[in-house]
């Protein structure tokens, strides 16, 4: 008999992950104590419970998760941020902002890194139980809920993500948003707008590497939640304090995902440190 604490549901899988991380930090503890451990970001709890041989009844938290090891943060000054600190997101945006990166490497990046976001930005869709038909027996499994998730790049830097993200979700639709900013008042301006036409249905993931004065992410929400959407979720690569506020303020509901919360703008509102110009860096235009 197998009793868990807190309602958390771990497959057999996630269990050998658990055991195998405590390994690798060297804690591994009798079986029947109970252990509350803060490793870096993560926090495992141990708990003592009634249990087959093969099932240690781990439950890990961090974040807002708790169904994932990946270390992810988030911080009580942009309630509506979280930061995917994984080390191969935190190991490839280091390559990313360096100046000499080429193009074609710097492509590659973007994508391996939107892909990884989307792993986590995903954790939280919700599922219907289905039946399958093993070559053995019936199974029950998990199928993601309601209609196809859609993709929508900001034209240009935006369509650096879709190809990544569409490998881990092959089934997307994907609809563009063009904007560009005015490099006076760094507003955006609007040029296409094309989305599937039952939005309400849907759940969006708005992408963009770069979110700066967050004109653009606002115009991007805001010209969605016309179209009728309602689940919007925005991924970029690097935010700065401005943009995740202004996005938060004008649109409360949109959680961001960033994998790097950067210092600050400059006067022409480009991010500080950055990695420069997105779109010329991943078109080759400069
Ligand atoms: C960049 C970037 C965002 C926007 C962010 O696009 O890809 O869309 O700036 O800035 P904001 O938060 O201050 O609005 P840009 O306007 O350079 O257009 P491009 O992708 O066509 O180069
Ligand atoms: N757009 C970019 O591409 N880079 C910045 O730093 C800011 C806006």
């Amino acid at each position: 008999m197998t009793s868990r604490p807190f309602g958390v549901g771990l497959t057999l899988e996630d269990d050998r992950q658990a055991l195998f991380i405590l390994r690798h930090h060297r804690r591994f503890p009798p079986a029947s104590h109970a252990l509350v451990e803060q490793i870096s970001e993560r926090i495992l709890i141990l708990a003592s419970a009634a249990r087959e041989p093969m099932d240690d009844g781990l439950v890990f938290f961090h974040g807002r998760e708790d169904s994932s090891f990946s270390a992810m943060a988030t911080t009580p000054a942009f309630a509506n941020l979280t930061l995917v600190r994984h080390p191969l997101v935190q190991h490839k945006m280091t390559l990313l902002r360096d100046r000499r990166t080429p193009t074609k490497i710097f492509k590659e990046l973007v994508d391996e890194i939107a892909m990884l976001m989307a792993y986590e930005a995903t954790s939280e869709l919700s599922l219907d139980p289905v039946t399958v038909e093993t070559p053995l027996e019936q199974a029950t499994g998990f199928q993601v809920s309601g209609k196809k998730l859609t993709l929508v790049p900001i034209l240009r830097a935006g369509l650096g993500m879709v190809e990544g993200i569409l490998r881990l979700v092959p089934s997307a639709r994907v609809g563009h948003v063009g904007l560009y900013r005015d490099h006076d008042t760094l507003e955006p301006v609007d040029y296409y707008f094309k989305v599937p036409s039952d939005a309400a249905e849907r759940d969006f993931f708005l992408l963009d590497p770069m979110l700066a004065t967050g004109g653009s992410a606002v115009s991007a929400v805001s010209s969605l939640k016309r179209a009728g959407g309602v689940r919007i979720r925005f991924l970029c690569l690097v935010a700065a304090p401005e943009g995740v506020r202004r996005l938060g303020k004008a649109h409360p509901d949109v959680s961001v995902y960033a994998a790097a919360l950067d210092r600050e703008l400059n006067s022409q509102g480009y991010i500080l440190p950055g990695l420069g110009d997105a779109g010329d860096r991943l078109f080759g235009t400069r």
